[in-house]
């Protein structure tokens, strides 16, 4: 059996990468639904729709474990999956989410308690990150900000260009007026730790700028430890296969902008 990391399109290859860099020995499966992507502006029904197939192909195709590395599948359609969907298709399965790892650490991460959130429109509208920062932490204020242009700037290859940084820049500025006393900020989306930099350069210096792929990388590996009747059944041979339904020499081109390797993905339909 494989571990499974789906994403809408490329940036679920941000968690990938630190995934595999913690965990190198295992064999993954990583899906891009990128005819279908972005996720971020869609209703919940949609986002669910589509999350459930993915995780069925990913079922099929030997995933014990499958990680929901894109945030707004993880808001719109992990709960449903756990809690109505894994019963019925095999209860021996898991579906794990980004979110719930990210909001665990804020606590060690923030010093006086106020974090940014900056994600897609949906994550955004379903309060996901105030809704389980709420559950595990008291006094925690959480800025929710859409930022919506800022996958699109990514997908078409424009970050470096003076028009990027108008947005950048746009976006940071809301959020501190949002709340000028963040310590944090957190980068909810997939696709946002390219930017890292860009944003870095927006925001004060006593902000701290949190990428996901490393807090998801931890957390996984702390699961498989805590749960071993799931870790003993993923087989080690250290590879990685690419599933995208969208064109493959595309998939394989734009992924070089997330991961420093080469890729050769094979076309699925869902
Ligand atoms: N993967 C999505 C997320 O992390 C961003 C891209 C999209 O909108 O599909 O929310």
């Amino acid at each position: 059996m494989k571990i499974g990391v789906f994403d809408s399109g490329y940036g679920g290859l941000t968690i990938l990468r630190e995934i595999v860099k913690a965990l190198p020995g295992y064999d993954y499966i990583y899906m891009g639904d990128n005819a279908r992507a972005p996720y971020g502006s869609r209703s919940f029904d949609v986002v669910y729709q589509y999350t459930l197939q993915a995780v069925r192909y990913l079922f099929d195709a030997g995933c014990q474990l499958v990680i929901l590395a894109c945030n707004t599948a993880s808001a719109k359609a992990l709960r449903t999956i756990q809690q109505r969907d894994l019963p019925d298709i095999d209860p021996t399965r898991r579906v794990l989410g980004v979110i719930i790892p990210t909001v665990e650490c804020l606590d060690k991460i923030s010093r006086n308690n106020h974090i940014g959130v900056v994600a897609t429109q949906g994550t955004i509208d379903s309060h996901s990150y105030k809704i389980e920062a709420e559950k595990l932490h008291s006094n925690m204020t959480i800025s929710e900000l859409a930022c919506p242009m800022w996958v699109p700037l990514i997908e078409n290859n424009e970050i470096d260009n003076p028009g990027a940084e108008f947005f950048i820049q746009k976006y940071c500025r809301m959020m501190l007026e949002m709340d000028p006393d963040i310590d944090t900020l957190v980068l909810g989306c997939t696709h946002y730790p390219l930017l890292y930099d860009k944003i870095a350069e927006f925001m004060p210096d006593n902000v701290r700028i949190i990428a996901q792929g490393e807090i998801v990388a931890r957390s996984l590996t702390d699961y498989l430890s805590r749960h071993p009747e799931i870790e003993k059944t993923i087989s080690r041979g250290g590879t990685v296969r690419f599933l995208t339904s969208e064109n493959p020499e595309k998939f394989n081109r734009l992924a070089s902008l997330f991961l420093p390797i080469e890729v050769n993905a094979e076309r699925i339909s869902l």
